[in-house]
């Protein structure tokens, strides 16, 4: 499938003009099938804490969780670039505390570089853990553990005020080190300017076809979560049915007393 990815190459990639796919993972065997798949970048992202965990956003999933996850998709990468994502609060409080955990990723989790939401306010932060060697993804736009903030979902960057401030955040995290940033849910044209003004490749999810790759989560992609569908994601899938199918299909053999047969026993 070809070499490792490693940031220079992901850097490299932006150069060639080659565009950049990026899955969410949260386990071995999905981390196995989408490395040989031959996504360049493995995201296990906090959005763990809404489609493994079942909460209604992010804010609850723990550095704990977030290594355990990492770990399992450490173990299931043999290509791609394992990013870890920092979870609410554990790149907020100080730099030292932003610096520890940001390591934790890397050293007990086997990840290669970490996400944080922000830009402006998150530039120091981002800075100490570049000095550190540990590569940065930014993250600007909708960030959703700013979710109460923002009163809800909502597309940034609509307005002019607003619009300016989200280009400043991803101007920010370039200057800070960041290796990619993820532009997620503003307007297409915003994301086309930010992706022209930046060195570093921007990825996208709800940010249109002008960003240097795109990202969707794994469960909205496959149709495993419908709790809540956002208008970016694109079904490439409906396991839901197909899971389901294969559920109702094995209670009926079994009732039925068709499972297990001769072929699935032992002697
Ligand atoms: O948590 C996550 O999965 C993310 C991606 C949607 C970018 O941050």
């Amino acid at each position: 499938m070809g070499d490792k990815i490693t940031v220079p190459h992901v850097l490299k990639m932006k150069q060639r003009g080659e565009k950049i796919t990026c899955l969410t993972a949260y386990d071995y065997s999905f981390a196995r099938i989408l490395d040989d798949a031959g996504v360049e970048m493995l995201l296990v992202g906090d959005s763990l804490g809404c489609v493994v965990q079942g909460n209604h956003n992010t804010l609850a999933v723990t550095m704990d969780e977030m290594i355990y996850h990492t770990r399992l998709v450490a173990r299931g990468r043999n290509r791609a670039l394992v990013i870890g994502d920092m979870p609410f609060l554990s790149y907020h409080v100080s730099r030292e505390r932003a610096l520890e955990n940001a390591g934790r990723f890397l050293q007990e989790g086997g990840a290669e570089a970490v996400k944080l939401e922000g830009g402006m306010t998150m530039r120091v932060t981002i800075e100490a853990i570049v000095q550190a060697g540990i590569p940065v993804m930014g993250h600007v736009g909708l960030t959703p553990q700013s979710v109460h903030q923002f009163g809800g979902y909502k597309i940034q960057g609509r307005e002019k005020e607003r619009r300016e401030a989200v280009l400043r955040d991803a101007l920010a995290v370039e200057e800070a080190g960041a290796f990619s940033v993820v532009l997620e849910g503003m307007p297409l044209d915003l994301a086309q300017e930010i992706t022209e003004r930046l060195k570093i490749p921007t990825i996208g999810i709800g940010a249109g076809a002008h960003c240097d790759g795109q990202v969707l989560v794994i469960h909205d992609m496959l149709g495993l979560f419908d709790d809540f569908t956002p208008k970016f994601v694109k079904r490439y899938a409906d396991l839901k049915r197909i899971v389901s199918g294969a559920a109702k299909e094995f209670i009926g053999e079994v009732k039925e007393r068709k499972f297990p047969t001769e072929e699935h026993s032992f002697r």
